[in-house]
Formats: structure tokens, C-alpha cells, sequence
């Protein structure tokens, strides 16, 4: 007898592990176990991703795609939930709601970063890089390295760069061409330090307005102009205001990748992997991709009637490069030697005549 409700209570207790495992998935809502381990180890985790910009930009479809990738890799064991377009925050809130631990994950533009860590100035100093190629050798060598080290220090975890492009500089009234065709008028730019002193010295004004406010400000008048990069200036509609568009890029829009540190070191490395993968995947997609989606942004412009175009040529960007120069004096002593350091030599601003002088 006593070997009998043994027996019958072993099977009782098999058949309701294999329904826990085999059926729980339907009744929680949450993915099944794969495996006995998993079983006592695993947990769902939600990472909730925070952005500014419309999806159908460089940003939010690599966000997309990493977001999918996740998805595959975990068997939906990390859930990634992307928050588009500033629906939760915007750009400098994103920074406390990622300390608080309330989002996971944002992917910031590097000016937004300056109001945090002064060293990310560098980004902004105007026609440092001539090119997506100069761009991609500082982020993948010393100065990359520097800038993530920098920003671990205030509380940050930086994960990867994502690339839009360089900035163009759209007006209601006029080209920008030279450094004097800003006189007088009032731009909007983000928060760096550099980018005010940029169009103040030139002899514009300039306002910090979130990214969601600028078409508004725009169409109210408020502000006469804005630099952005042309996926940024098509997908927010500012073309609608705007009827010159002076292709100047004068500094480049890229974006570091930012997690919450605590909610890292929580993940399990098999997670931890799987976002490392998805977020390599999705970069990868993102630097082949991003040039193209500016020039697709491009041809839009160019189809609009009311829309002029203007390339600037290398002769008109020395004339900027030569009223900015003390930019480049003030900011050397600011931002930190060991970053200031580890750009790549092509782009140093010590160079005698100014960076890229003559080119
Ligand atoms: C972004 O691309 O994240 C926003 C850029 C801006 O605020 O102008």
C-alpha cells in the first residue's frame, strides 16, 4: 500500500512539472522553459528602449532590428519595448530615466551627451571629419575607446556607436553659405556648448528646443533655422518651414547606445550575449544603411518645389574653418587631454592653419 501511494504521488508529481513547463507559457503569457536549468534559473526581462526620432530613420530602424534580434535570440526571454518619436521622454530627460532604471536603454545623440560629460564636445567641434570613413576610424579606434571609458565614470554603460551623418543647415531666407550669412538670424540646435558658440560666433543666435518642438517652433517663427542631418530634416517635416537647405556638413549626428548599468550586470551572460550579438548585427546593418537613407531624404528635398539646394564647395568650408578656429583653442583646454589625444591624426586640431586647412 505504502509503495503504491509513493509511486502514484511520483507521477502526480511528473505530470504537474511537465504541465509547468510544457503549458505554463499559455497561461502566463511568458515564453516557455527550454530546459531543467532554465527552469530554475530563467526569468523574463523587459528592456525598455527610449529614442526622439521617427522610425523610418537610421535610428529607429536599427532600433527595430535589434529589438527583433533580441526577440530570436532569446526566444523572447528579453523582451525589448522601443518607445519612438520622444512619446516618453525627451533627449535630456532619457538621461534620468535611465538612472532611475525606468527605461534601459537609450541611443542618444553625442551632443545631448556633452550636457553630461564635457569630453563628448569633441563631436561637435564643426568640420572635425571630413568623412564617414574618418567617423568610423574614431569610433572603432582610441577615441571611441576614451569616450566610452569617460562616460562608464558618470553612472552611463556605453554599449555601441550608431551612425546617422553629417548636419546640413536649413534657413527660411537664405543659404548659408559663408560664415557671415548667419548674421541675424536665430537657430535651433541641441544642447552642446559648441553648437551655440558655432552660430553665435558666425553672428546668429541660437536656442536648445527638444527635438519634437522644433517643427512647432519653426512654423511659429521663433526660430529661423536649424542644423540636422537630412533624414532628421525629412522624416520632422522642418523642410515645410524651411526653403533653403545649405549641404554644408559641418559636423556630424551620431549616437552612442547607453544601458543602465545595474539592469546589465542583472542579465545572464547567455542574455548578455544575445544582446551583444543583436546590437553588433543591428550596427553593422546601420553603417552599411544610413548614407542611403540621408541621400533617399535627399532626393525627397530635392523633389519639393519650394525647396533650394546648395553644396557648399572646399574653398567656402575653409572661410568657416578659419572664423571658428578659436572654437577649437577653447575646447582643446576643456575636454580632456587623453581624448583630445586619441583623434586620429588626420583630424587634429593643433594642425598650424586649422583642420583640413587647404583641402
Ligand atoms: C536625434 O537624432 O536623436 C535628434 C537630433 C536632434 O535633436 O536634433
Amino acid at each position: 500500500m505504502k509503495l503504491f501511494v509513493s509511486f502514484f504521488g511520483m507521477v502526480c508529481l511528473g505530470l504537474a512539472a511537465a504541465f509547468y513547463v510544457g503549458f505554463g507559457f499559455l497561461f502566463s503569457g511568458q515564453p516557455a522553459a527550454q530546459d531543467e536549468e532554465l527552469v530554475e534559473e530563467e526569468r523574463p526581462y523587459v528592456l525598455h528602449f527610449s529614442h526622439v526620432v521617427a522610425e523610418n530613420t537610421p535610428k529607429g530602424l536599427a532600433a527595430e532590428r535589434f529589438a527583433e534580434a533580441v526577440q530570436e535570440k532569446t526566444d523572447g526571454w528579453v523582451d525589448v519595448r522601443i518607445y519612438p518619436n520622444g512619446v516618453r521622454y525627451n533627449a535630456q530627460e532619457e538621461f534620468d530615466a535611465l538612472k532611475e532604471n525606468e527605461v534601459q536603454m537609450i541611443a542618444p545623440a553625442f551632443s545631448e551627451i556633452t550636457r553630461h560629460d564635457p569630453n563628448w564636445y569633441i563631436w561637435d567641434l564643426p568640420y572635425l571629419f571630413s568623412d564617414e570613413a574618418e567617423v568610423q576610424e574614431a569610433f572603432e579606434g582610441e577615441l571611441g575607446g576614451e569616450l566610452f571609458h569617460s562616460i562608464e565614470q558618470r553612472g552611463f554603460k556605453g554599449m555601441v556607436f550608431w551612425d546617422n551623418g553629417f548636419k546640413q543647415i536649413t534657413l527660411d531666407r537664405s543659404f548659408v553659405i559663408y560664415p557671415e550669412d548667419a548674421v541675424d538670424s536665430r537657430f535651433r540646435v541641441m544642447p552642446s556648448d559648441v553648437l551655440h558658440e558655432t552660430f553665435e560666433r558666425i553672428g546668429g543666435t541660437t536656442e536648445t528646443y527638444p527635438f519634437n518642438e522644433v517643427y512647432q517652433r519653426l512654423g511659429s517663427g521663433e526660430i529661423d533655422g536649424t542644423e540636422n542631418t537630412l533624414s532628421n530634416i525629412y522624416s520632422k517635416g522642418f523642410y515645410r518651414h524651411q526653403d533653403f537647405l545649405t549641404l554644408t556638413d559641418h559636423n556630424y549626428l551620431g549616437y552612442a547606445v547607453l544601458m543602465n548599468p545595474s539592469f546589465w550586470k542583472d542579465l545572464p551572460p547567455a542574455h548578455q550575449e544575445a544582446v551583444n550579438e543583436a546590437l553588433e548585427e543591428a550596427t553593422a546593418w546601420l553603417r552599411e544603411e544610413s548614407a542611403a537613407l540621408n541621400e533617399q531624404a535627399l532626393y525627397q528635398l530635392r523633389y519639393q518645389e519650394h525647396m533650394h539646394i546648395y553644396d557648399q564647395n572646399e574653398l567656402e568650408k575653409a572661410q568657416w574653418r578659419r572664423a571658428l578656429q578659436p572654437l577649437y583653442e577653447k575646447y582643446s583646454g576643456i575636454i580632456h587631454e587623453d581624448v583630445m589625444e586619441a583623434l586620429p591624426a588626420a583630424e587634429s586640431p593643433y594642425a598650424e592653419q586649422g583642420p583640413h586647412e587647404g583641402s
